[in-house]
């Protein structure tokens, strides 16, 4: 009984104090006006939730400001190029009607969050589809309190069995945690309860780039699925495929470059192009430029000077390099293939400069300075 309630007097039988008595009537019908005065308050002072200002810009883009990469991200299994594995299994599962947990793991772009959205599209019909798959970037929500709150409420409503003709629509929901390798371990360890929990009306995918980063326990509850870097041929179809889509007319060397660039990313070729395309309409585009590499002009003067073990100069183009705003990982990676693909290099001298490229990277990680390490490694390669 409330602190601020009178006792009633049982006695008395009178009924003014009794639990029906306008007095407690009346007070609760008070609180519940103030609680809904403070409500409209707060609701007042909050300024206008970001996530609208981001649904106009996004319901004025046209198709012809659309990303490339958004606009022909393929929608089902069947659109993906390459990947013949993952889409031999999937297709099976989904025959079925039948998926077990997934982890997705692979390089950046090469086809791991498009592939289960078009498994979901192909399960469910798309009336119940954001009833059934809850996709969640792990990056910005990664803390325990996320796992504990948003999956387990997603997680706990049952599904309904209603069919639809041409969709298998299984009688479990999907979570997909993106970028989950980011996740943090104590996160990761609240998951393994709650995957266990909900299985019979949840299927997990957990998508990342480095599957080491998973916690085993969570791995060893999976199907796991890797994504290689796409073919080279694969890629050039691909964007081909896009360029004429677009209309867009370039040279055979251009498409070339822009795969040497991309590395088997296919985010990163399609978005290549469409710079492209944006800065330099038909003329022939700078890739180089364009794709934030360290340019050969600068990159192959400082490996003369390193081979000629002179020092001043290797100072001055390193100093240059870091005023022009390129990065030491840039850097060591352009080196890293001409020091690869030079024959006057021993076996011996090429581990010793990879040995100290891994050091520069662990430090540049921890916030080494750039300008440091990138001489640092340039000395070791003089030696
Ligand atoms: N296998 C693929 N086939 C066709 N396009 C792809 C493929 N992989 C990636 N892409 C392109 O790259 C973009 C990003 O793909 P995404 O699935 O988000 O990559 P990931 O999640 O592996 O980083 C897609 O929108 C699509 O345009
Ligand atoms: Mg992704």
């Amino acid at each position: 009984k409330p602190f601020y309630l009178p006792a009633i007097d049982t006695t008395s039988g009178a009924s003014s104090r009794s639990p029906n008595s306008p007095y407690i009537t009346s007070a609760r019908f008070s609180f519940r006006r103030a609680r809904a005065r403070s409500a409209k308050k707060r609701a007042s002072d909050q300024k206008p939730p970001i996530e609208h200002a981001v649904d106009a810009t996004a319901a004025t883009m046209s198709g012809r400001t659309q990303l490339w990469v958004e606009k022909y991200r393929p929608t089902r299994i069947d659109d993906l190029a390459s990947q013949e594995e993952v889409t031999k299994t999937l297709r099976g599962a989904i025959a079925q009607g039948q998926l077990p947990h997934l982890l997705m793991y692979g390089p950046p772009g090469t086809g791991k969050t498009s592939t289960i959205l078009a498994v979901a599209r192909t399960l469910y019909h798309p009336s119940v589809l954001k009833d059934r798959v809850l996709e969640m970037n792990a990056s910005d929500e990664r803390g325990i309190k996320i796992v504990r709150d948003k999956i387990k409420n997603f997680a706990s409503h049952s599904v309904s069995s209603q069919k639809f003709d041409g969709y298998p629509s299984p009688p479990f929901k999907i979570i997909i945690l993106d970028e989950c390798d980011s996740m943090t371990k104590d996160a990761q360890g609240a998951l393994r309860r709650t995957m266990e929990v909900y299985s019979s009306t949840t299927r997990f995918c957990l998508i990342c780039n480095y599957v080491s980063r998973i916690i085993e326990p969570l791995v060893s509850r999976c199907a796991k699925l890797r994504f290689s870097p796409l073919g080279r041929d694969a890629m050039q179809k691909r964007l081909l495929d896009i360029a004429s889509a677009q209309d867009v007319n370039y040279d055979a060397t251009i498409y070339d470059q822009i795969l040497d660039r991309s590395g088997g990313d296919m985010r990163r070729a399609v978005t290549l192009l469409q710079s492209c395309h944006t800065f330099y309409g038909d003329k022939t585009p700078n890739v180089e430029e364009l794709s934030g590499g360290v340019p050969a002009s600068l990159i192959e003067p400082l490996w003369t000077a390193v081979k000629a073990n002179n020092l001043t100069e290797m100072s001055r183009l390193i100093d240059s390099l870091t005023l022009e705003g390129y990065s030491a990982a840039t850097c060591f990676s352009e080196l890293h293939d001409i020091v690869l693909k030079d024959a006057a290099v021993t076996d011996a001298q090429k581990a010793t400069f990879f040995e100290a490229v891994a050091a520069a990277d662990k430090c540049l990680a921890d916030g080494a300075n750039d300008h440091l390490q990138l001489q640092t490694v340039c000395a070791v390669l003089c030696h």
